[in-house]
């Protein structure tokens, strides 16, 4: 009878969680775990688009573990009984300092694709982005999250005269901002993708079927999620994505190579709300885009997928605000996997960060419900930073708060 009792005062059984995703995400506790679960979830050709970089994937690697060369001088005794993570991007309220990045085919990851993503953001009170070669369309995008902020990112495709119609479409559907990406004249070499011949759709050969047999959650998802087209652009284009192409080869022919600076004076008679430049990669550009009004700066290296050896965005926010003190808006895209990491990229000069792979990854763990938990992740973990360093709303997070480690 002893022994029943002692046994009885140290057992605890946990409740039975019926619901397989919720089971799922209790045994996550950060990004990399999140990675683990989309990895056993996914096709390997999927997962590894999502995944990978390019060529030996240095700048991708560092674009995070630059994050832990960071350390905290943190403040003690200073009241964190009430904190605040709030803030403005370009006058709008945000619940935290991010932004979701746009990533393109975001349906390979999970049927709902970006209406899962933009849903998600609009729970959390953070800005959502839509890229040109999202799955879902800008319309149906707002239908989903109508009063959430949402911006629209764009290529200059060739065709200046769809990229044009794409932003007034934007602008109507009550987009508020327009990222354009700048570092993919050509498209990076993502090794991973050239070895298995990654094309959207994705090719239908023994070996898809064979991963498809081993991932059946996924593959029952895709087969109800009806084809993947690149949603915007759909009968407005022959490569809408009805037919199975790489994306080196999409980039190569439709992409204009020609952009250049005085391509900014032709998207803003096109777009008058702010422009944020995605992939400004060294303080002389970012000089140059504010001495031509650009609104933001996006510090980025499209998370290591274009240039292998490009910098950091974390090493470049410092001598860039330095250089535009706030005449810009700084965005720093790349490497966050936690709520120390944005608190890090405020205290040396970001407005915001923004990132893409860990709810692209999210998406593909856990569908809609992994995109809930890694904004809760990130706002408590910027929460618990907040209060073990000492700064109680995004104004007291300066650069004090932070050193390079020697
Ligand atoms: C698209 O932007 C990609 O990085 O694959």
């Amino acid at each position: 009878m002893k022994m029943w009792d002692s046994f009885r005062s140290v057992a605890r059984f946990a409740p039975i969680e019926w619901d397989a995703t919720s089971r799922r995400l209790a045994k996550v506790a950060s990004v990399d775990d999140l990675r683990r679960l989309a990895k056993r979830r996914l096709p390997a050709g999927v997962f590894d688009y999502i995944d990978g970089g390019a060529e030996d994937e240095r700048t991708l690697g560092a674009n995070s573990s630059d994050f832990a060369t960071v350390e905290f001088r943190p403040r003690v005794m200073r009241d964190v009984s009430r904190l605040d993570t709030s803030t403005t991007i370009f006058g709008t309220p945000a619940a935290m300092p991010v932004i979701l990045s746009p990533t393109g085919f975001t349906r390979i990851a999970h049927s709902q694709g970006e209406l899962a993503v933009t849903r998600a953001a609009a729970r959390a009170g953070v800005p959502w982005s839509l890229s040109t070669m999202g799955t879902r369309s800008i319309e149906e995008c707002a239908e989903a999250n109508p009063t959430g902020e949402k911006w629209f990112q764009i290529y200059t495709w060739k065709d200046r005269g769809l990229v044009e119609e794409l932003v007034g479409r934007a602008r109507r559907a009550g987009y508020g901002a327009v990222w354009l990406t700048v570092d993919t004249a050509v498209l990076g070499r993502r090794e991973r993708d050239v070895r298995r011949g990654m094309t959207l759709p994705p090719k239908l050969g023994p070996a898809t079927l064979v991963d498809g047999a081993i991932h059946p959650g996924w593959t029952w998802d895709f087969l109800q999620g009806g084809p993947i087209t690149f949603a915007n652009i759909v009968g407005r284009h022959d490569e809408d994505g009805s037919t199975a192409i790489t994306l080196a080869d999409h980039v190569a022919r439709q992409f204009d190579q020609a952009l250049s600076w005085d391509d900014i004076d032709w998207l803003r008679s096109i777009w008058d709300g702010p422009i944020v430049l995605k992939g400004i990669q060294t303080v002389a550009d970012a000089k140059q885009a504010v001495s031509m009004g650009v609104a933001g700066i996006g510090l980025s290296n499209h998370g290591g997928r274009q240039l292998d050896d490009a910098p950091t965005p974390v090493s470049l926010i410092e001598p860039v605000r330095q250089e535009v003190g706030d005449q810009a808006t700084i965005i720093c895209d790349g490497g966050i996997r936690r709520g120390s990491d944005i608190v890090k990229a405020i205290a040396l000069g970001a407005d915001a960060v923004s990132l893409g792979r860990p709810y692209f990854l999210a998406l593909g763990a856990a569908g809609e419900a992994g995109v809930d938990w890694l904004l809760d992740f990130l706002r408590s973990g910027m929460e618990r930073t907040m209060a073990l360093t000492g700064c109680r709303s995004v104004a007291e997070i300066d650069r004090d708060l932070v050193a390079w480690k020697r």
